[in-house]
């Protein structure tokens, strides 16, 4: 039997990008009673890799967001999503769109079979379309002809086919990908900022609202956090702002 779903507090999930232990587990601990889950990267990953995972994990008691944009044969990211899942235990992580349909099959499988084997939640499985660092020219480079919005249309559709839980998106596609996919696929979206934060090096932003109300269902949001004076508070800024009842 599979374990149910772990609830969230809240839909934020805070990007922990360093490859500090120290700073990732103090990070934690501080947003622990504020933000919905944690997102640790490629950064991260390489530097600590699942032990340090786990140790993030214990500083907070929060969700993990796993984001290692796994791409290569199915049968090395089944591996790959296997050992994730058994040793991370993350709630949620990612796989490129672009390692095709067999790719995707092969990691739900075995994300499935090994929440059977283990009886722990079987992570949700997120697809990356077009990395949002890519432009128009950029995708021609790659032999992709169309525009960026058809290729992540595309790829989105490519995902849910083969059986992905949602994908990760700029929040100017989730009104899209909402309509296109249903109410149901999961929508994650990066390049998030409040009101009152600075966009740093985000160009294409909406609020934590706005983002929600074009139909995001969890978002990534680093340094209007992870920068401010207390962490804390300013997640449960965003948290009350998205929920002023709560
Ligand atoms: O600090 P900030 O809120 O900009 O961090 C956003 C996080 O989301 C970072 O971890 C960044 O790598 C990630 N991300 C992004 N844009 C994407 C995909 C991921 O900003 N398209």
């Amino acid at each position: 039997m599979t374990a149910p779903a772990q609830a969230l507090r809240n839909p934020v999930f805070v990007a922990v990008d360093t490859p500090d232990i120290g700073k990732a587990t103090a990070m934690a601990a501080q947003v622990a009673d504020a933000a919905g889950g944690l997102k640790l990267g490629l950064e991260f990953f390489s530097a600590n890799g699942p032990k340090g995972a786990q140790q993030v994990q214990k500083a907070s008691d929060l969700p993990l967001f796993l984001d290692l944009k796994f791409h290569d044969i199915p049968n090395t990211v089944a591996g790959a999503v296997r050992a994730a899942a058994a040793q991370v235990k993350p709630f949620m992580m990612t796989l490129m769109c672009a390692g095709g349909r067999a790719m995707m099959e092969a990691a739900c499988k075995a994300a499935t079979d090994v929440a059977h084997e283990l009886i722990v939640p079987r992570p949700l499985l997120l697809g990356v379309t077009v990395l949002t660092s890519f432009d128009q020219n950029d995708l021609l480079e790659t032999g992709v002809s169309g525009g960026v919005a058809d290729q992540v249309r595309r790829l989105a559709e490519l995902a849910k086919l083969s059986g992905l839980d949602g994908v990760v998106c700029s929040p100017l596609e989730a009104e899209m990908l909402r309509r296109d996919l249903g109410p149901d696929f999961k929508l994650i979206t990066p390049g998030v900022r409040p009101t009152w934060a600075d966009a740093n090096d985000q160009k294409r932003i909406m609020t934590p609202q706005e983002a929600v109300a074009a139909g995001a269902s969890y978002l990534v949001i680093g340094r209007p956090i992870t920068g401010a004076q207390d962490p804390a508070v300013a997640a449960a800024r965003i948290a009350l702002e998205l929920n002023p009842a709560a």
